[in-house]
């Protein structure tokens, strides 16, 4: 079902005589969101992606030329409306140049996945006796200091079964007990997901190798029947600091003390040119700021955001929260995030807490009004919502689901042909309806919730960005090059 534009008196009016009632309005703006332009922009994200190896991650001219091309339009084409400028931040840049485990009988391991921030093995690798060690399913296998009372691990490989905590957990508590690195097995299978180490907590952990599960398993059940095996672990990392920026863009019109935001992430992961994640929000945002710049008369202002190295953990997106002053942070009076809202299987999922209020129920409302079965999902700290929920801001969400929803997330095959284009027209139709009706009216906003952590979780995200510098000036000052970039070596 298509919003009604045309009914009202001003808008026939408007159309009789070809001259446009310039009062933004919901409709007015969901009249403007066209599905041409919108597949247009992911076709250039595409070309982008295709023109500079396969990607547009942090720290690669794939990002580079997704920040131009969003500048081109933000800041020239609709640059009248709109106050634009790029926020730098420093993050560490993480690339897997090599990881192998190489098994008891001298046989490469088939699939051996690296965590983000994996850290480096001296280049001939790890060759170490392999420890199996106890898995426990309630509590999570070596996730607590009194699991590790008895494993004697000094200079040895650990084998130690997934699950249960986070990998960092786990690691931390295998340094402490002197082993050289881990060799983990999946609790699940057959597909191994790749966690993140933290970039901020790179020191506490070992280089470590996830192995399938089956593969797991035989080793642990050899080395408990008494065998000795000998196990190698190669994990070749580039880590630096590199700067990333977001693009940050601000009409011009409506009161700067009242800001509606509204965010998607620009960067694609490593593996594959992230179209439907998140060129899906990228050209939401786009063709929303475009249909903003033909209005006038809102009385708040709106401000959009296109956050860097989301993937590499939100750091574009809380770099910025982090920086928010309370009084600019209590001016943020919503913030919309929009990532991956084009899944080829689409869910219509309605990310929020109990402070979303009406941005969510707009939302909701909007879809279900189209005939789509809404599912509501609590934020789960997984996109750059996650600052501003910090905050205490007024948040909510669309998201079309991954796994089934979409076979392709996080890969190669998130090209042009991932998105359901219908599924992201009527995600765009209802972002820019919830967007147009708070930018005219506050009514059922909630406040932003008192948030005394806060200042804590600031403190912790500044520690996190000095620690990140420290690490990059370590790599610069003792270490050795490769391939023209710093490289860490232990
Ligand atoms: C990023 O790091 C560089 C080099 O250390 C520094 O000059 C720059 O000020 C940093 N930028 C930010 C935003 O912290
Ligand atoms: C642990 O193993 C190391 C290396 O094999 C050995 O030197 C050390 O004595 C052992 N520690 C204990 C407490 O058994
Ligand atoms: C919102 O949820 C949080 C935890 O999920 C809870 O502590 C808080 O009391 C809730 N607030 C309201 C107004 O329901
Ligand atoms: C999200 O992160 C915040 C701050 O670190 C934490 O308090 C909250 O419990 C997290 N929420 C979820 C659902 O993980």
């Amino acid at each position: 079902m298509r919003t009604p534009h045309a009914v009202t008196a001003a808008g026939v009016f408007a159309a009789g005589c070809l001259a446009r009632s310039t009062t933004l309005t919901p409709e007015a703006l969901v009249h403007d969101v066209r599905a041409g332009e919108l597949q247009s922009t992911l076709w250039n994200l595409n070309r982008i992606a295709n023109e500079n190896g396969g990607n547009r991650a942090y720290g690669t001219p794939g990002y580079l030329a997704s920040v131009d091309f969003v500048l081109e339009r933000a800041q020239i084409r609709f640059g009248r409306k709109f106050d634009t400028y790029l926020q730098e931040f420093n993050h560490t840049y993480d690339e897997l140049l090599k990881i192998s485990v190489t098994g008891p009988d001298g046989e490469g391991l088939p699939v051996v996945v690296s965590p983000i921030y994996n850290p480096p093995t001296p280049t001939e690798g790890i060759t170490a006796p392999l420890l199996n060690t106890p898995v426990d399913k309630a509590y999570g296998s070596m996730c607590w200091e009194d699991q590790w009372d008895g494993v004697n691990a000094t200079g040895k490989l650990v084998l130690i079964r997934r699950g249960g905590c986070d990998v960092h957990t786990k690691l931390t508590h295998a340094k402490k007990n002197r082993a050289l690195g881990v060799i983990l097995y999946n609790n699940v299978g057959p597909k191994i997901s790749k966690p993140t180490l933290f970039a901020e907590k790179i020191d506490d952990a070992l280089p470590v190798g996830i192995i399938p599960r089956n593969i797991g398993m035989e080793w642990a059940s050899r080395l408990d029947a008494g065998e000795d095996m000998q196990v190698t672990l190669v994990v070749d990392t580039i880590l630096e600091t590199r700067p990333s920026w977001n693009v940050i863009s601000q009409t011009t019109q409506g009161d700067p003390d009242k800001v509606i935001m509204i965010g998607a992430h620009l960067d694609s992961v490593p593996e594959g040119p992230g179209i439907n994640d998140d060129g899906t929000g990228t050209t939401a945002l786009l063709e929303i700021m475009e249909a903003v710049e033909h209005y006038e008369g809102y009385p708040h202002s709106i401000r959009f955001a296109w956050w860097g190295s989301e993937e590499g953990g939100l750091v574009g997106s809380t770099f910025y929260t982090s920086e928010l002053t309370p009084e600019e942070a209590d001016k943020i009076k919503y913030y919309f995030n929009y990532d991956m809202i084009g899944s080829p299987n689409p869910m219509f999922g309605v990310m929020s807490d109990n402070n979303s209020g009406i941005g969510a129920q707009l939302l909701e409302d909007y879809l279900t009004d189209a005939g789509k079965e809404v599912t509501y999902r609590q934020f789960d700290n997984r996109s750059d919502y996650a600052g501003f929920v910090a905050l205490g801001i007024p948040s909510t969400g669309l998201f079309t689901g991954e796994g089934e929803h979409d076979p392709c997330y996080h890969q190669a095959c998130d090209t042009i042909d991932n998105v359901d284009l219908d599924a992201l027209t009527l995600n765009t139709k209802a972002a820019a309806h919830a967007l147009g009706t708070l930018a005219s009216s506050l009514e059922g906003v909630p406040k932003r919730a008192n948030v005394t952590p806060n200042l804590r979780r600031r403190r912790k995200t500044a520690t996190n960005f000095q620690l990140w510098k420290t690490l990059a000036e370590e790599a610069g000052r003792g270490h050795s090059c490769a391939h023209g970039k710093m490289k860490l070596t232990v």
